[in-house]
């Protein structure tokens, strides 16, 4: 039996409609096969995802720099990737109602939807296709990227040259990916078009091993460090024939979803390939000119390279949990807090008109540091359960008694605690907490957090 993490994807879907997450691409019209839109709990959230990447892998890094290439290239870079001769699945095609599966699908000599008689194998390339300019002939035509790394490959002598870069050292980048997948499904987990985060990390030849396992660490801690339980994360070495046309070695890091282990982030060793190859069929010199050993070589490259959409289905999932208070179930999502897509909530008691411009003054102060959301319909319990459900780690509700004391109170999404704070020190608090401070560190004026079963 596949072993899986017991969260129903079914759940995850509909969690993700129902509160804005997630929705089909162009739903009004029946919907386009495995693409997907972000609502505005969705947006953030991937935006937090690519965020935190990009601050562990650019930001906090000085050997790292970021690249923005665009998604049309010129169709020699596929040519010298190999994605024109190797980016293919073999294809068989029901002779009766002309429905086409990959090779390897169909468990009997017959299609799977009529029973029809099927094709030989046919290669079919993945990539998508497009004209430039009024024409539509070959002449014109480009892809769109199959994945972002080519950018990185043909500008590294730019960046090389404008950044003053010595080996080793990496270029960043997050962008669009488009794939004509044959077999798509599992929600946001293969999609054709989706966003990549992929690093290029250019080292000198014979260091290559020990930057390979540098990152796959550095990688596989990054998900555990934004709260994906251990677990449920695993690497797994690309056996010989699974290994891309480009790769030396190649690890998945593999989460536990509902479907089994499948592939979250690749990590490939992808020796002087890409180089080499942008080399000889653009004719411009690519090498590094190693002053040390006063020499011309052509790095190696250690990719790490991850799917957003993916990572934000695994932040979902892991977060994913019920339980129950006061005997009610609840439904939340334990986001770590940099991923969560609204920080605070800020819910005055009710929307008696006395308590509304404090509630308001809060708002507009809280929301100058963090994503907040004012929320005023329905019962507090309610907006509670609202906020737990889409993951916010803290709520900040402003009654009566604030108006006296120009005290508010913190409730926390995780232990259920409760704290009342003036709202002088409340973004300080607010922040110490989010940051994941221990209560116990809480600003001047800060008094003790008031447990549920204190
Ligand atoms: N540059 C190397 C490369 O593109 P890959 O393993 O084909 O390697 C890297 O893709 C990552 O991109 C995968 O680990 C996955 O997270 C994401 N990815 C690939 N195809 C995808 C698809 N059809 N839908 C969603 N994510 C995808």
């Amino acid at each position: 039996m596949t072993q899986t993490t017991g969260v129903d994807m079914e759940k995850i879907v509909s969690l993700c409609k129902r509160r804005g997450f997630i929705f089909q691409s162009s739903e009004i019209y029946g919907g386009l096969g495995s693409c997907w839109d972000y609502g505005p709990l969705g947006v953030e959230l991937k935006r937090n995802v690519k965020e935190a990447w990009w601050k562990a892998m650019v930001q906090e890094r000085d050997d790292i720099v970021g690249l923005d290439a665009s998604i049309l290239m010129h169709p020699q870079t596929w040519v010298a990737s190999g994605h024109v001769q190797e980016f293919v699945d073999p294809l068989v095609e029901c002779k009766s109602c002309h429905l086409r599966f990959r090779a390897d699908e169909p468990e009997e000599d017959k299609c799977p939807n009529c029973g029809g008689e099927l094709t030989e194998p046919r290669m079919f390339n993945l990539m998508f296709k497009t004209f430039m300019g009024p024409v539509e002939d070959e002449a014109a035509m480009v892809y769109l990227r199959p994945e972002t790394a080519q950018g990185i490959f043909t500008n590294f002598q730019n960046v090389l040259n404008t950044s003053r870069r010595k080996l080793p050292f990496g270029i960043a980048q997050i962008g669009k990916a488009f794939r004509n997948e044959i077999t798509t499904g599992n929600f946001i987990f293969r999609s054709r078009e989706f966003e990549q985060m992929e690093v290029e990390f250019f080292v000198k030849p014979g260091s290559d091993k020990e930057w390979f396992d540098y990152w796959l660490e550095e990688r596989f801690n990054w998900y555990v460090k934004l709260g994906i339980k251990k677990d449920n994360l695993r690497l797994r070495q690309h056996t010989g024939d699974e290994l891309a046309h480009y790769a030396l070695d190649c690890y998945d890091i593999e989460y536990l979803f509902p479907m089994g282990w499948s592939e979250l982030e690749g990590i490939a060793n992808r020796g002087d390939f890409d180089l080499v190859q942008h080399a000889k069929h653009s004719g411009k010199d690519m090498s590094y000119f190693d002053e040390e050993a006063q020499e011309h070589i052509m790095p190696y490259i250690i990719e790490p390279s991850g799917g957003v959409d993916r990572s934000v289905l695994a932040f979902l999932l892991d977060a994913y949990d019920e339980d129950v208070v006061e005997k009610e179930k609840r439904v939340l999502l334990r986001f770590h807090p940099a991923l969560a897509p609204i920080k605070v909530a800020v819910l005055p008691l009710s929307r008696n008109e006395k308590l509304v411009p404090m509630a308001k003054e809060v708002y507009v102060e809280v929301r100058q540091a963090f994503t907040t959301q004012y929320d005023d319909s329905q019962s507090i319990g309610r907006r509670y359960r609202r906020q737990d459900e889409t993951g916010t780690p803290l709520c900040v509700t402003v009654d009566f008694q604030s108006l006296d004391d120009r005290q508010v109170t913190i409730r926390d999404r995780d232990s259920l605690k409760q704290i009342r704070v003036p709202v002088d020190t409340l973004r300080a608090t607010l922040a110490a907490k989010l940051a994941g401070e221990a209560l116990e560190v809480l600003p001047p004026g800060g008094s003790k957090w008031l447990g549920f079963e204190d």
